[in-house]
C-alpha cells in the first residue's frame, strides 16, 4: 500500500465518530423474508423512531430492492466505482436511503490501493451521516456474505420453521463461527404460525448452537406469517406503509424499539469499510 493510501486510512481514523451502526442481515436459506424485513424495519426505524437509515442491498446474485421500492436500478455501487459520486448513486425512498447493488465489488480487483482507499474513505464519511447502515444480502455461505456479517457488530440472522431453512441457519452460523470466532447472532424467525411455535423454533435453534459450539444466541424477534405481505409485494407496496396495523408491522415495530433502545458502545463500529475490503481480499 503506497504512503498516500496510508495518509487516507489515517485521516479516515482522526475522523470516525461512533454514531453509526452496522447490522447485516443474513440467512441460510434463501425465500425467508429478508428483504421484506430489512425494508420494513428501514421504513418504521425512519418514519416512527426518527432514525437516520442507509440500507444497502447487497445481495450479490439477484438485487432486488429496487422493485420495492420503485428506485432506479442503475443508480447503483457499480457506477460509484466507475467514478460517480456517492452522493449521486444514493436513493431516497419513503423516508430513507437507499444505496443498491454490491455486485460491482469485482471490479474493485482493478484499481489500485489508492483508489480502494478513497473509496473506503467516502463510504466511512457517507456512513457517518446514519444512525443505522441495514445491509441486506443474499441468502446461503457466500464470501462476501460473509465478509459482511463478520465486519457488522450487529447480525440479524433470518429463519423460518421450515426444517431446511432451519438448518441452514445453523450452517451458517457455524460457520462464521468456526472460521473467524464470531458470535454476535440476533435471531429472527419468520412466517410463524403463532407465537409458540416462533418460540419452540428459536429453543430449537439455540439448543443445537449452544451444545455443539458452546455459544448463546439471542432471540430478537418472531414475526406472523401474513397474507398481506405478499398481497403488498405483488403491488410493490411496504406492508410497513400500506397496512400499518397488520400483524407482521406490528412484529416489525416491537424488534425496531428494542433496537432503538441498544446504545452502540464505543468501538464497535470501527473500521467497518476496512475491514470489508480486506476480508474481501482487495
Ligand atoms: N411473514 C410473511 N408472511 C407471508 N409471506 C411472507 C412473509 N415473509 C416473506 N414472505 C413471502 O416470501 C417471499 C420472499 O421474501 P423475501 O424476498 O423478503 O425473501 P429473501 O429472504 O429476501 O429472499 P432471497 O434469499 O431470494 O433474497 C415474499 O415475496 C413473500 O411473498
Ligand atoms: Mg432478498
Amino acid at each position: 500500500m503506497n504512503d498516500q493510501a496510508w495518509g487516507l486510512r489515517e485521516l479516515v481514523a482522526k475522523k470516525r465518530t461512533q454514531n453509526s451502526k452496522f447490522i447485516t442481515i443474513a440467512s441460510g436459506k434463501g425465500g425467508v423474508g429478508k428483504t421484506n424485513f430489512a425494508v420494513n424495519f428501514s421504513y418504521v426505524m425512519a418514519n416512527e423512531f426518527a432514525k437516520k437509515i442507509l440500507l444497502i442491498d447487497a445481495d450479490i446474485g439477484m438485487a432486488n430492492i429496487h422493485l420495492f421500492l420503485n428506485t432506479d436500478p442503475n443508480k447503483n455501487l457499480k457506477s460509484f466505482f466507475a467514478g460517480a459520486k456517492l452522493e449521486d448513486v444514493i436513493q431516497e425512498a419513503y423516508g430513507f436511503d437507499v444505496l443498491l447493488g454490491f455486485s460491482g465489488i469485482d471490479e474493485l480487483r482493478e484499481l489500485d490501493a489508492f483508489s480502494v482507499q478513497s473509496i473506503i474513505y467516502d463510504l466511512d464519511r457517507l456512513s457517518m451521516d446514519y444512525d443505522y447502515v441495514i445491509i441486506d444480502t443474499s441468502g446461503g455461505v457466500d464470501e462476501k456474505v460473509m465478509s459482511f456479517l463478520r465486519a457488522s457488530n450487529k447480525s440479524y440472522i433470518i429463519t423460518t420453521p421450515e426444517p431446511t431453512a432451519l438448518t441452514d441457519a445453523y450452517a451458517l452460523i457455524r460457520s462464521i463461527y468456526n472460521l473467524y470466532g464470531y458470535e454476535r447472532f440476533k435471531i429472527v424467525v419468520n412466517m410463524c404460525r403463532s407465537e409458540e411455535e416462533g418460540q419452540t423454533v428459536f429453543n430449537k435453534l439455540q439448543t443445537t448452537v449452544k451444545k455443539f459450539l458452546g455459544i448463546d444466541i439471542e432471540l430478537l424477534g418472531i414475526l406472523p406469517y401474513t397474507n398481506s405481505l405478499p398481497q403488498a409485494v405483488r403491488n410493490k407496496e411496504l406492508i410497513a406503509m400500506k397496512y400499518p396495523k397488520d400483524i407482521f408491522t406490528a412484529s416489525v415495530k416491537r424488534i425496531c424499539e428494542i433496537e432503538a433502545n441498544v446504545k452502540p458502545s464505543q468501538g464497535e463500529d470501527e473500521n467497518f469499510w476496512q475491514k470489508i475490503f480486506d476480508f474481501m481480499g482487495k
